[in-house]
């Protein structure tokens, strides 16, 4: 697939359990390293187009878990073509002076003074759901542009905009509003959520309804911001 952004197209590589093109012959440390802090097995840093800056916070059982789950997927043969970019981004090595500056790897653990959906609805899109990664607005350093977090932002393949899923762009919403539109994909005004959120949809609409209840919860105790980007 392509993922069209403002440094170029990237091109997504095989993440089957294909032992020569896949991701076949990993182990689970593998898949933290690239998880967890960006990095491939050979050592070589991920441009954040892989969006590790949220994964970054994911708890290692889960990364064990998705470990377990990626091996019982058919394996793929196939290479995904070469990233298409233009120089200096071709250089993997500066990613690794951008990794010092915006790379955050704090673990969300449990704030024991919120109920147990906050937390679980904050691991959720904070982390694994990267819905921060989309719905905010990105410096020159394609680094997100703080007090935008979830405030929504120009859409990375630079055609439209992702929008605000703080309470001041969705506070309206009740909670099972949100719930249903990430399960059915139906806004409350019975539109149809489309573009790059359709797939987001298909995957969240597989979660038990507790999760997305708990990832509403999440949204609406977000403070409201306002995007620069606007
Ligand atoms: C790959 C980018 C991407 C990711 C990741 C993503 N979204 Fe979205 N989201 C979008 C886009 C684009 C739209 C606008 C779709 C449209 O206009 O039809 C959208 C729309 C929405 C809407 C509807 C808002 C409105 O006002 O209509 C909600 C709610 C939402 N997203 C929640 C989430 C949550 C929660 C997550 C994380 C679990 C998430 N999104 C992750 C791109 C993304």
């Amino acid at each position: 697939m392509d993922l069209p952004s403002p440094l170029g197209t990237f091109h997504p590589p095989n993440i089957s359990p294909d032992s020569e093109d896949g991701i076949g012959r990993w182990r689970t440390i593998d898949l933290a390293n690239a998880l967890l802090a960006g990095i491939s097995p050979d050592r070589q840093h991920y441009y954040p187009a892989f969006p590790y800056t949220s994964y970054a916070h994911m708890r290692l059982s889960d990364v064990k878990d998705l470990m377990a789950y990626l091996r019982t997927l058919p394996p793929v043969k196939g290479h995904a073509p070469a990233h298409d970019l233009p120089f200096p981004f071709t250089i993997r090595r500066l990613i690794g002076g951008w990794k010092l500056l915006f790379l955050d790897q704090t673990v969300i653990e449990d704030d024991p003074a919120r109920d147990p959906a906050w937390n679980r609805g904050r691991y959720l899109a904070e982390g694994v759901g990267h819905c921060a990664e989309c719905h905010s607005a990105r410096n020159l350093a394609q680094s997100i542009r703080h007090g935008t977090r979830f405030a929504g932002g120009s859409d990375q393949s630079g055609v439209g905009y992702v929008p605000n899923i703080t309470p001041t762009g969705i506070g309206r919403w009740t909670r099972d509003d949100i719930a249903e539109a990430l399960h059915s994909g139906r806004t409350p005004e019975q539109r149809q959520i489309g573009s790059t959120m359709a797939d987001v949809v298909t995957n969240l609409s597989a979660l038990p309804d507790s999760d997305r209840r708990a990832i509403a919860t999440y949204l609406l105790s977000l403070p409201r911001r306002h995007s620069t980007d606007e």
